[in-house]
């Protein structure tokens, strides 16, 4: 059977660290959508590991780590991932049915971005337009790669196909032979890793082998369900751990939401609980909420139950992990948003435009200090009522609580 990590707020909720500190108990980690937009990190004594298309089960030797077919991969991006693990060979496994981002993509993403009055905001990886390309039935597959001489032919029609965009977009897109270059540079050493994944993981998954699904960015960043049009080009949501994986439903068990006990978003878009003032920036310093990809730094603000719980609905979420409980040691008082006020009325539910829907908030009293506390009976008392309420907001369990961003510094309930 297989469980599954899934963010359930606006991505950079904690995913990599509990994939990490769970991986010890699973033989597989599989990644299923997304890209290197993504930046899942893990802290190990210490030592801080900073991951993007490499699986979070990748510290532990005896674990095998999938990147599925619903992941779109920047051959370069992924070979200087695989040059940092030592003995990666036998534990890397890449389907041979995942999309290329190539260089043209990148280019488009900032491109577009440049063109656009409200601009997404995007990670300029090139992500929208591989899955546009993907949808457009003109992407290229990594298994491709086996057959250079007829991704030859095909990269030349395609790059004819969206020379129009150089002006739209007023960019210059590499030429034929620059793409060339790139596939024939990276095949070599990417291909060695590539295999048919969907039928590995059948294969694990008949023979009683634990598998561990790694969501990557979070639900209200999913295609279909998140704050449209400021939303990745992926479903995000559990859903997507079947389309980009082949697993079936029927094999999927644990469905494991992870959430800030605050909130955050980096790109633009709706966010109703974002603070602008001094929680915002305390939320910000103490959290370390800068971007792991690409440095900026994440909007802030309370944690916002609507969403949390529109997400836990969206994903079937059987129990969550609520990550960054330290972050909120020492206030005297801590909010979560339990409804919102959006054209003079109040309503409890996440409408399709979030945008100006201002938050209504409950008041909890503040506690000292959980930061590195393992066991939940050390808590205070004042953050044991927070947990509960969270609970009862979402109506679902908390089955994992986060204070630091240690491996250990965990509490499994
Ligand atoms: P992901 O994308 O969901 O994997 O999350 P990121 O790694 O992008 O962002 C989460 C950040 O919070 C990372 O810097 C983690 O090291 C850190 N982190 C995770 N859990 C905790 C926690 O419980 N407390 C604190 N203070 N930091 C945490
Ligand atoms: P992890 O897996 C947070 C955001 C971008 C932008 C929007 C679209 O680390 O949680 P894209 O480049 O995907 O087309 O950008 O999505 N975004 C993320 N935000 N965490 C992520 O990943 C994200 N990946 C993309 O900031 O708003
Ligand atoms: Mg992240």
């Amino acid at each position: 059977m297989a469980d599954l990590i899934v963010g359930i707020q606006w991505g950079d909720e904690g995913k990599g660290k509990i994939v990490d500190r769970l991986a010890k108990d699973y033989d597989y980690v599989v990644r299923y959508q997304g890209g290197h937009n993504a930046g899942h990190t893990i802290m190990v004594d210490g030592k801080k590991y900073a991951l993007h298309l490499m699986p979070s089960g990748v510290l532990y030797h005896k674990c095998k780590n999938i990147i599925g077919n619903g992941v779109v991969i920047a051959l370069d991006a992924l070979y200087e991932e695989i040059v940092q693990f030592d003995n990666i060979q036998n534990r890397l496994f890449v389907s041979d049915r995942a999309h290329i981002i190539m260089p043209y993509h990148q280019i488009i993403d900032r491109g577009r971005e440049k063109s656009l009055i409200n601009a997404i905001g995007t990670t300029c990886k090139g992500i929208g337009p591989s899955y546009v390309d993907k949808v457009a039935r003109s992407g290229i597959r990594i298994g491709e790669l086996k057959d250079m001489k007829a991704l030859k032919q095909k990269i030349q029609l395609h790059l004819g196909q969206i020379a129009y965009l150089q002006d739209l977009y007023e960019i210059q897109l590499p030429n034929h032979k620059e793409c060339m270059w790139y596939l024939e540079e990276y095949a070599p050493k990417i291909l060695p890793f590539v295999i048919d994944t969907t039928q590995m993981l059948w294969r694990a998954n008949d023979e009683g082998k634990k598998i561990l699904l790694e969501g990557a960015q979070g639900s209200m960043l999913d295609i279909n369900h998140g704050t449209y049009p400021f939303v990745t080009s992926s479903t995000t949501t559990a859903s997507g751990a079947c389309s980009g994986s082949g697993l079936n439903p029927k094999q999927i068990d644990r469905i494991i939401g992870i959430s800030k006990a605050y909130c955050t978003r980096v790109g633009n878009g709706p966010f109703p609980t974002e603070d602008f003032g001094e929680i915002g920036e305390l939320l910000r310093q103490k959290g370390g909420e800068f971007g792991t990809t690409t440095g900026r730094a994440r909007r802030c603000g309370w944690f916002d139950a609507l969403s949390a719980k529109y997400a836990c609905n969206i994903n079937g979420c059987t129990e969550l992990s609520l990550m960054k409980l330290d972050v909120l040691d020492g206030l005297d008082e801590i909010k979560i948003c339990v409804a919102y006020k959006n054209k003079g009325m109040v309503i409890d539910y996440v409408p399709s435009d979030l945008d100006g829907c201002e938050p209504v908030y409950k008041t909890y009293k503040g506690w000292d200090k959980t930061a590195g506390i393992r066991n939940f009976d050390e808590l205070p008392q004042n953050a044991k009522e927070y947990i509960w309420d969270i609970e009862k907001l979402l109506n679902t369990r908390i089955s994992i609580i986060s204070t630091s961003p240690e491996r250990e510094d965990t509490i499994i309930l």
